[in-house]
């Protein structure tokens, strides 16, 4: 008796110490068939439309030549579609119609992925009872419509309609929604937001023998290579990297490697399921792909044109610094480090006699107009590189290197201040030569650390904001569009401006729009839209084709448990780290992840008082510090270590001045942290 029950309690303890906090937030599937969880609209006559609905099987026959359903799968999903077929006369046709937005459903078409038109029908003609299974090159990326449409006149009997979801093609089938990470505050809203962003980027997480959706872009000289293609007008066979999984764009569009887009998204990537290996696998294709000659990368991966875009060629730089600081990973970096180095004396070749990039000779970059000139964006990024590489040349000993980089960047900051900064708008001219003012490159300066000094970062957050209209911040530099993927930088530099209230102000504005709004999928976040809220998106004529499951508009997500929550890597996998919540408007506030080195979290709790509570805990071995807002009456902060009892009472007077308190030197560990307000303030 005694050691069976000491097996179950063991087993009890398993189960209860591998529990995944706020689990009920995921949205990724536990299975991998799929099946619809609600009928949307019956057109025609069908008999037990609703039976298909749910995981057993149904019956719901279709009689006449224009009957229809459309199924409602409750999230975007992507991947395989079969039909279990009962009863059914001869030659009979029944076809299925995919959309991710309600905009879109269509018993003649599907959602769009080309830059016109809309995509084709997929039809199946079942000749006997049994499953009929699409073909592998027709997995549709999202949607979270499904239609059922029927054009001859005859009994047809569906029984069961099943998508196999083929994302996350490197995860046991029930492991899906094993999250590393986890975030939960007060606000429900900010809640759904997090797990949206943290599911949209598992979507855009691809079997990479299955990318590339935009075979009728004008790719390499007008068409796709290879020839399989044929006439179908969608198709998403084309393998874009090695390995068994890589991380895209877009789950339904472009299905291609975007180094821009994965400055939002990989850092969404890792505070939530630490799938690095995707992307490594992703800028593994990006420098296979770079001309070894002048060190360009390209500006997407394989086979997009080879284009030059200055800001896309850092950004892949940006990506393995990012893989370093998440992975820790100094092996990789070794195997990668000297074409970054080629890659930075290419970009630094466009540095001119002002000390600044000029652009001029790459205008592209993530769709937004005139971008030549010395422009604001482009060299607060490359500030930001320059910064960044710097910290893979140390790791390397390379101290000549380090020497060049910071002259370099000092250099950029000086003279980008000096002939860009626009001291009555309080924001960056695009370019000495405009009046315009773009939201991409002052995010960025804030971001970068461009800045000078705190006022500017005050003044750039408060005319930004004063922009906003009711779904969002308009990204004036690319026409009539709101752009989540630079209104996931706008968030960081809000709260490295000093204002999280604000941040999350946007949070909710645009983020809830995209999460909530009809047209939306309610589980993952469109790529761009009008500032009217219209489902348009400037850089494109086709409104059918935006992606609503985009990576780059997931920015909340990591700004949320990085800025937020305020669990910030200083060094590679967290050696050495900073706790430092903002919780803006919000009263608690915790968060968790897992890097190589081990599991970091934060929990922070206000009280009405003035008064406050955490609990952090980071790797034993690693070390940090705590930087806590300065709370607006006197107290004491009392910082205890629970692994060593060690405790730092801190005495806060109310005329200090500073706008936080910082601790630092606490060892790797579990510590509490109390601020106490004095009773008669
Ligand atoms: C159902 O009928 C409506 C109205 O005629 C039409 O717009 C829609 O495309 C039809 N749906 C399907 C799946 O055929
Ligand atoms: C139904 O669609 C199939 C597939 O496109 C086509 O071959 C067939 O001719 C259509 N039948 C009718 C009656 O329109
Ligand atoms: C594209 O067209 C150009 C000019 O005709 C040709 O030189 C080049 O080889 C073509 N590229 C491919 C990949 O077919
Ligand atoms: C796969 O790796 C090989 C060898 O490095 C490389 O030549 C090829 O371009 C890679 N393929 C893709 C799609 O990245
Ligand atoms: C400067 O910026 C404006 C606004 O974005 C743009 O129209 C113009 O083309 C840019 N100048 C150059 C030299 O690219
Ligand atoms: C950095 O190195 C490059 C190439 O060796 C050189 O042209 C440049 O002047 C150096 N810059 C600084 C600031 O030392
Ligand atoms: C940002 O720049 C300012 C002024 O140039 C500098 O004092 C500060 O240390 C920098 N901050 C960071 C985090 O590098
Ligand atoms: C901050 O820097 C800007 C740009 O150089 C300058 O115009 C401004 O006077 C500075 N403000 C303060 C308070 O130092
Ligand atoms: C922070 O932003 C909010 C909302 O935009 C604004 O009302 C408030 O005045 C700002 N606070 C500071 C200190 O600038």
């Amino acid at each position: 008796m005694a050691p069976l029950l000491w097996t179950s309690l063991l087993a009890a303890f398993a189960a209860f110490s591998h529990a995944i906090p706020y689990e009920e937030y995921i949205l990724a599937p536990s299975k991998r068939d799929l099946h619809p969880v609600s009928v949307y609209k019956v057109n025609g006559t069908v008999k037990g439309a609703e039976s298909l609905t749910g995981d057993g099987l149904g019956s719901a026959i279709f009689t006449d030549d224009s009957s229809a359903i459309t199924f409602d799968y409750g999230k975007n999903i992507g991947g395989v579609v079969s039909l279990t077929i009962g009863q059914v006369d001869a030659d009979q046709y029944i076809g299925v119609t995919f959309s991710e937005s309600s905009l879109w459903i269509s018993g003649k078409s599907s959602d769009a992925t080309a830059d016109s038109g809309v995509d084709e029908i997929l039809w199946f003609q079942p000749t006997g009872p049994g499953t009929y299974t699409a073909p592998r090159i027709k997995d549709r990326g999202a949607f979270k419509y499904l239609s059922l449409v029927k054009n001859t006149t005859g009994t047809l009997e569906v029984t069961q309609v099943t998508t196999h979801f083929t994302a996350l093609p490197h995860y046991e089938d029930d492991k899906m929604r094993d999250y590393t990470g986890y975030f939960h505050c007060d606000d429900e809203l900010v809640n759904r937001i997090w797990y949206a962003g943290a599911y949209t980027n598992q979507l855009c997480t691809i079997d990479p023998n299955h990318g590339d959706a935009i075979i009728f872009l004008d790719i390499v000289n007008g068409s796709m290579p290879g020839d399989e293609v044929g006439t179908l007008d969608w198709y998403n066979s084309y393998k874009i990297t090695n390995g068994s999984s890589c991380l895209i764009d877009g789950a339904k569009r472009d299905r291609l490697v975007w180094a821009g887009d994965f400055a939002i998204a990989v850092p969404g990537l890792v505070v939530s399921t630490n799938d690095l290996i995707s992307v490594q696998n992703s800028l593994v294709s990006l420098f296979d792909f770079q001309d070894k000659e002048t060190g360009q990368l390209p500006y997407a991966g394989t086979p997009f044109r080879k284009t030059l875009s200055l800001t896309y060629h850092m950004y892949t730089l940006i990506g393995i610094s990012n893989l370093y600081l998440y992975s820790d990973d100094l092996d990789f970096l070794k195997t990668v480090w000297d074409d970054v180095k080629l890659g930075m004396t290419f970009a630094l070749g466009y540095i001119d006699e002002t000390g600044l990039m000029d652009a001029t000779a790459a205008p592209d970059d993530w769709l937004r107009f005139g971008m030549g000139g010395h422009n604001i964006e482009a060299n607060a990024i490359l500030y930001y590189t320059l910064d960044q590489v710097i910290i893979l040349a140390e790791a390397l000993g390379e101290n000549d290197l380090v020497d060049n980089y910071t002259k370099t960047a000092e250099t950029i900051k000086t003279k980008a201040n000096e002939l860009l900064w626009d001291s009555e708008a309080g924001l960056y001219r695009d370019n000495e030569t405009t009046s315009l003012h773009p939201q991409d490159g002052n995010a960025w300066a804030v971001v970068a650390n461009l800045t000078l000094n705190t006022t500017q970062n005050e003044a750039i957050s408060e005319a930004l904001s004063k922009r906003w209209g009711p779904y969002g911040a308009p990204a004036i530099e690319a026409a009539d569009a709101v752009s989540p993927f630079i209104s996931g930088f706008e968030l960081q530099a809000h709260i490295k401006a000093g204002n999280a209230s604000r941040a999350l102000d946007l949070v909710r504005l645009m983020w809830g729009f995209m999460l909530d709004d009809p047209r939306m999928t309610k589980s993952t976040f469109v790529e761009g839209y009008a500032f009217s809220g219209e489902i348009k998106y400037a850089p494109y004529k086709n409104d059918p084709r935006i992606s609503h499951a985009h990576g780059w508009a997931t920015g909340p997500t990591s700004t949320l448990t990085f800025l937020i929550a305020g669990i910030q890597l200083e060094e590679a996998g967290g050696k050495k780290w900073l706790i430092k919540p903002s919780l803006g408007d919000l009263m608690t506030a915790e968060a968790g992840f897992k890097t190589s080195l081990g599991d970091f979290s934060v929990s922070n709790k206000k009280d009405e008082s003035g008064g406050f509570e955490m609990e952090f805990e980071t790797p034993e071995g690693t070390e940090g510090g705590l930087s806590v807002e300065y709370p607006d009456g006197g107290g004491t902060l009392m910082v205890q270590s629970m692994t060593t009892g060690e405790t730092k009472m801190i005495e806060i007077t109310v005329d200090q001045e500073a706008d936080r308190i910082e601790v630092d030197g606490l060892a790797g560990g579990k510590w509490t942290v109390q601020f106490t307000p004095n009773c008669d303030p």
